[in-house]
């Protein structure tokens, strides 16, 4: 059984544009084979922010408080759901030119030396090997070609942040020009939901 774990990180509720493709595409996964599907929504419940507290644990110091051990739980049952994960789909809204502050604060959490990555001699290593990525891109603008293209600063952070922990499969999926009218955003999600069903069966032989 294939194992997937999809994080949404959108503001927006039930009006959310990245919220609706992930569920596209949690659909057509579910029709495709048996798969244990995990939704973590740290939009509708933000994890954290570190603090002065609770950073020094997730850095591996000792948790010598309340707050420092709900946040390295936290940070474990993350970890955990991600490591359990086949394929890690994440619904990446643009806000402010990057991604959602919630999802900076789930990888804030998950991104742990000796557990999700490690240095050594060589230089980093990512730990969390062997699984495929979708990470799914709603944006009012245009970025992945034109004159905003330099303005993009959540896909190369988004990019980097997987590659660190050894997610170096990763399919984007982006529904942009969002705000260039209706007709050009219906066309950008229609286009968006055909290439994640399009991934959905490419994912047919890791449902097997
Ligand atoms: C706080 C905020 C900031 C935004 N900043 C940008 C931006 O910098 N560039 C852009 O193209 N769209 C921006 N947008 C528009 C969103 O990218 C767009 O509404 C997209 O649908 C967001 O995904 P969501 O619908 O899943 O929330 C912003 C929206 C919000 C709510």
């Amino acid at each position: 059984m294939t194992s997937i774990l999809i994080v949404d990180s959108a503001a927006t509720g039930d009006s959310s544009v990245s919220r609706r493709l992930t569920g596209e595409l949690e659909k057509a996964l579910s029709g495709r084979g048996p798969v244990r599907i995990v939704r973590r929504d740290v939009g509708a419940v933000p994890v954290p922010h570190l603090t002065a507290e609770t950073t020094p644990a997730i850095r591996g110091a000792p948790a010598e408080t309340g707050a420092a051990r709900e946040a390295l739980a936290l940070s474990d049952e993350l970890i955990a759901e991600l490591k359990s994960a086949d394929l890690v789909v994440i619904g990446a809204p643009m806000y402010n030119f990057g991604m959602a502050s919630t999802l900076k604060a789930w990888f804030d959490h998950v991104l742990r030396a000796g557990i999700t990555f490690r240095y050594s001699e060589a230089g980093p290593e990512g730990l969390v090997r062997g699984k495929k990525a979708i990470v799914i891109e709603s944006r009012a603008g245009l970025y992945s070609s034109g004159p905003s293209a330099p303005m993009d600063s959540q896909e190369p952070h988004l990019r980097t942040l997987l590659a660190f922990m050894g997610l170096d499969d990763v399919a984007f999926v982006r529904a942009e020009r969002l705000a260039f009218g209706p007709e050009a955003a219906a066309a950008s999600i229609a286009g968006a939901v055909d290439e994640l069903r399009r991934l959905a069966a490419g994912e047919l032989p890791l449902a097997a």
